[in-house]
């Protein structure tokens, strides 16, 4: 079958490694199903696997992605959850201390066929495109938690989210808007702000900008380049959630601010099955759909890891087998 791997693992030349070509159909161990893919997204964390981040090289050839959505055996439309827990594992799948995403050892989404154990499909409602399901387990389950279950943010408050155009941030804005949310954004490109208005943030400042006012919580997934400016910018008590740092992971911890204004730093990974269905309702509930930067047939996957890799798009990149 098509699929997209890593067949070499390159800290500074992710692309050196992909490859788009055949690779056996997957084996489906007992209580697996397979699922025929019909879109599946790119995130940041395919760049990171070819970066050897997540996976090391003894577990190549490995099939990258995440996300998926499509059909199972039984012809049922479904959108894959992507944490795989041990089989005993009860409760919050992502405190699973075994826990892995579906391309750190087991064969990814970016195929024309993934298996998947059966308790990590969902039905996927008919009124979701194949397109748009596909954005939703990674990306826009991790926003919804940390937004959600982790920050606990309610109506009325201010978010900042830092870097307007990935994956996740945009799915932070319109998560957060629909959610009578004042969301605020930066992004280091105008472009991007436009865009970031235009999904529904209230306010869009170039990255570092002082700010009309404090805030009550800041969405972090850039790490280094915006971690000093998120901690300046909350107000006394605020909260910081962070759950990806792709510019580095060892800024200043500026921890004199954070105990003095008492603030909270709360870490955010991906999301439980039943935030997934949450989710999925909550999209149906308020009419809203991830925003698509380009879809493209899997055989030019290449063009959307360089896309991303030269951060240029706003919102999601699927890929259609
Ligand atoms: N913990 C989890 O479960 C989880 C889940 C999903 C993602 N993540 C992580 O979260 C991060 C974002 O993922 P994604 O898929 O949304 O990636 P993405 O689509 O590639 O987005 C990257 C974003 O980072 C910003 N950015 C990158 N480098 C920057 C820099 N030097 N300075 C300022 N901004 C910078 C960009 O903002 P602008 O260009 O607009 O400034 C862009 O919005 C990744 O590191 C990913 O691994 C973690």
């Amino acid at each position: 079958m098509l699929a997209v791997y890593a067949s070499a693992i390159d800290p500074d030349d992710p692309l050196r490694g992909l490859v788009v070509g055949e690779r056996p159909e997957p084996e489906v161990p007992p209580g697996w199903t397979t699922v025929t893919v019909r879109a599946a997204a790119l995130n940041h964390h395919d760049l990171w696997s070819l970066r050897g981040v997540g996976l090391s090289a003894d577990r190549l050839p490995m099939i990258l992605g995440c996300d998926a959505a499509g059909i199972d055996e039984d012809g049922n439309e479904v959108v894959v959850h992507a944490v795989l827990t041990d089989d005993a594992w009860r409760g919050d799948e992502t405190l699973d201390p075994t826990r892995s995403l579906l391309s750190e050892r087991y064969p990814g989404t970016l195929a024309q066929q993934v298996a998947v154990p059966r308790r990590n499909i969902v039905p996927k409602p008919e009124q979701l495109s194949f397109e748009h399901a596909a954005c939703l387990p990674t990306a826009w389950l991790t926003a919804y938690r940390m937004l959600f279950t982790r920050g606990a943010v309610s109506p009325g408050m201010t978010v900042l989210v830092q870097g307007a155009g990935g994956g996740v941030a945009t799915a932070l804005i319109v998560l957060g808007s629909a959610a009578g949310v004042r969301v605020w954004v930066t992004s280091r490109s105008e472009h991007k702000r436009d865009q970031a208005l235009a999904l529904g943030a209230e306010q869009a400042f170039a990255s570092g900008a002082r700010l009309p006012e404090r805030v009550d919580a800041v969405m972090e997934t850039v790490g280094k380049a915006t971690w000093a400016h998120s901690v300046r910018s909350l107000k006394p008590g605020g909260t910081l959630v962070v759950s990806g740092a792709t510019s580095g992971d060892t800024p200043p911890a500026e921890l004199t601010r954070v105990f003095f204004l008492q603030l909270s730093v709360v870490g955010s990974t991906m999301g439980t099955r039943d935030e997934l269905q949450r989710l999925i309702r909550f999209c149906l509930e308020r009419d809203i759909r991830p925003a698509i930067h380009a879809t493209m047939a899997l055989a030019d996957a290449r063009d959307g890891f360089a896309s991303m890799l030269e951060g240029e798009q706003v919102g999601k990149i699927v890929f259609e087998p």
